[in-house]
């Protein structure tokens, strides 16, 4: 089917009283404090853009009929997946690899238990997405941190430093975020192969998070962790979901691709004692919304990455320019841009005061990702131009009062 393009980037849509946790008063005073009602939200990852109109029209069908009993719509949904990863990723899977869950932060805190025990250490790349580190902790387990370095102004993996800690026996799982949220790298094949290489030597399973593979930028690739080769395929399980790639998230929904039998066979197992998961899990809309988007929401996709590549220049070039000192991190993947404000020479709760209260901007502050995230700030960009600008002007104006 042709895609009508309905849809403008640039239009800003009102999203109170909708329930919204990034705009919530009540959400944004529980998370920032007390007077912080009213900031201007480009923290939490979902985007202030329409999802494409072709996901509401199948869900419009789908309500119409009324009765939203158990469904079981995997051929479809399937079918969509594996030719959407056909198309974009030269990725062949196979119908039998994938199972749903009802969220990838659910499915890491599910996969956490069952394929380690209370202690057992999971290693994760720090600073990184913060549902890692308390999904291994509120299941009892240790938090084993790889820091990412910064070599020549970019976010590498440190071989050396995760050589040494994969040996000890504790460890038994490892989390890949693939992009990277927050550090917006997309990891390139050779990366991908030592991480990879590392872990199989030690025994250590991957759960690659390729949940932005689909928010890449012009010039960078991402490369799927299992398509490197069969042994990786064969001690891996990857998790990805429409939500950031479609503005989907409030619907729960997301697949695991797990070509391993036995691998598959005991995440099925254990999903069926949690009463969650496997074959036709998620939600009936999350299904619906999966599948209409993979089918039909491609040249919406490649319009928001033209948008979201402006944005980030358009942020990039302001911060720096005007905040002599601040470093932009390149963004090769992901809506979420990552800066450095500690050359401005101010502590980081003096540069978290700033944000919030001289320019009344909600931000995920960086030490929320780890403690090497401190003094780093990550902007949502999946917004509006002129509510980015506005943020944008705002916090430039906060910290000139400083400089
Ligand atoms: C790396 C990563 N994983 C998972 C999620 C959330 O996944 P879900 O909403 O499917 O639980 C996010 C959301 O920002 C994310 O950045």
């Amino acid at each position: 089917m042709k895609l009508e393009k309905d849809w403008d980037f640039d239009k800003i849509i009102d999203r109170s009283n909708t329930g919204s946790m990034k705009w919530e008063p009540s959400v944004l005073r529980m998370k920032f404090g007390q007077g912080r009602e009213n900031l201007l939200p480009l923290w939490v990852a979902d985007m202030d853009f329409l999802s494409p109109s072709v996901v509401r029209h199948a869900m419009e069908k789908r309500l119409a009929h009324q009765i939203y009993g158990y469904t079981m719509m995997d051929a479809e949904y399937n079918e969509a997946l594996i030719s959407w990863y056909q198309r974009r990723h030269q990725w062949e899977i196979k119908k039998d690899w994938i199972l749903t869950s009802p969220g990838v932060v659910p499915a890491t805190n599910y996969l956490v238990q069952r394929f380690t025990s209370p202690g057992d250490k999971v290693l994760i790349q720090t600073p990184v997405y913060y549902p890692f580190a308390q999904s291994i902790v509120s299941n009892g387990r240790q938090v084993l941190e790889n820091p990412l370095k910064i070599r020549d102004g970019r976010y590498q993996m440190d071989f050396d430093d995760l050589a040494k800690k994969v040996a000890d026996p504790r460890v038994k799982f490892a989390i890949l975020c693939s992009p990277h949220n927050p550090v917006g790298r997309v990891w390139s094949k050779k990366e991908l192969e030592q991480f990879g290489k590392i872990c199989l030597e030690n025994n250590v399973l991957i759960f690659a998070d390729e949940i932005h593979c689909d928010l890449i930028m012009p010039g960078s690739k991402h490369i799927c962790f299992q398509n490197i080769c069969d042994a990786f395929a064969q001690h891996s399980i990857t998790a990805n979901s429409v939500s950031k790639t479609f503005n989907l998230a409030g619907l729960q929904q997301s697949s695991l691709i797990i070509p391993n039998a036995r691998l598959r066979n005991e995440v099925s197992i254990f999903f069926e004692t949690l009463g969650v998961g496997g074959q036709g899990s998620g939600t009936l809309f999350g299904a619906i919304a999966t599948t209409a988007a993979y089918n039909g929401a491609e040249p919406w996709l490649d319009d928001l990455l033209v948008y979201l590549q402006e944005n980030f220049v358009y942020l990039k070039t302001s911060l720096e320019e005007q905040l002599p000192g601040v470093k932009v991190f390149d963004l090769e993947g992901t809506y979420l841009a990552w800066a450095d404000f500690k050359p401005l020479g101010l502590s980081p709760e003096k540069i978290i005061q700033i944000i919030e209260e001289e320019a009344g901007v909600a931000l995920d502050h960086g030490d929320w990702f780890a403690e090497n995230g401190a003094g780093f700030e990550r902007f949502n960009i999946a917004c509006p131009r002129e509510i980015l600008k506005k943020a944008v002007t705002a916090v430039v104006a906060g910290f000139k009062k400083y400089l």
